[in-house]
């Protein structure tokens, strides 16, 4: 007899849920704990990803992808405050979440009263995050797992990327396609601490933030945090030349104290 097919993100769904019903005592365990610098969302978090990270992959005989969504990054935490001090940016919006890991600026996006928010992420252990994320603070977020950067914009008003410009490959797919939907009429944000492939000159920030660092790997505990927009009317990266950028009408907004 043949047994059923399940999705990579339905295993992963049914791995987290039993890490959650179940939790250890030690560094490899998960815990629901308030977001350091958003307290108003409570994620699942790993107590040490790197720890939880070498258990799951011995338990699971192969390796497994860096279990980023066990951590809030610091682009991703401004992110999220940003959508909950200015509620007006996503309330009654669709809204994206791209590279979304633990679904922390898509739950934001939630509270902020948004009409649809949908979380994207490739890993499916992610996806299965972003599920019981959501479900912990109450939440409607749809979680998929498809690789969309090399697709036309999607259907969204708002898209939303938290901490993606930390390797080239990411960086290099993530800005066209972030262009792509404001040249569509979307509102574009990203939230960044200055990671190595940031395309600054394409950028403008909106608003910075000092951040606690709860990710693996960081021995400042605070680091300066941009919110920024592609720049309108800048180079095309994927050409070179003319404005990908459109107005992305974004209110500029000071800094948090
Ligand atoms: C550094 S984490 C940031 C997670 C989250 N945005 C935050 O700020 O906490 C980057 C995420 O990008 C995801 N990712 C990598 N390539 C991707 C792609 N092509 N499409 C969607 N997500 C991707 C990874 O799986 C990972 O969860």
């Amino acid at each position: 007899m043949l047994a059923p097919m399940t999705s990579p993100a339905a295993t992963a769904l049914a791995v987290l849920e039993r890490e959650i019903d179940v939790p250890g005592e030690g560094l490899d365990r998960l815990r629901l704990v308030a977001t350091p610098f958003v307290p108003e969302v409570r994620l699942h978090l790993a107590e040490d990803a790197i720890v939880w990270w070498a258990r799951m992959e011995a338990a699971a005989g192969h390796a497994l992808p860096p279990p980023y969504w066990a951590s809030a990054w610091a682009g991703g935490q401004a992110l999220a405050r940003h959508l909950l001090d200015h509620p007006e940016l996503a309330a009654g919006r669709r809204v994206l979440d791209l590279a979304a890991g633990s679904g922390l600026v898509a739950i934001a996006a939630a509270l902020a009263g948004a009409a649809r928010v949908v979380a994207n992420d490739i890993d499916p252990y992610a996806v299965a995050a972003v599920t019981v994320n959501a479900r912990a603070n109450r939440v409607a977020v749809a979680a998929m797992g498809e690789d969309l950067l090399d697709s036309d914009a999607p259907d969204a008003d708002l898209l939303v990327a938290g901490d993606v410009f930390y390797d080239r490959e990411m960086a290099g797919r993530m800005l066209p396609f972030l262009r792509r939907a404001v040249a569509r009429g979307a509102r574009v944000l990203v939230g960044d601490p200055g990671r190595g492939h940031l395309p600054r000159d394409l950028l403008d920030p909106v608003a910075s933030y000092r951040v606690p660092t709860t990710e693996p790997a960081v021995d400042s505990p605070v680091r300066r945090v941009e919110v920024l927009r592609p720049r309108a009317g800048g180079p095309d990266p994927e050409t070179g030349s003319g404005s990908a950028g459109g107005s992305n009408p974004m209110p500029d907004v000071a800094d948090r104290p």
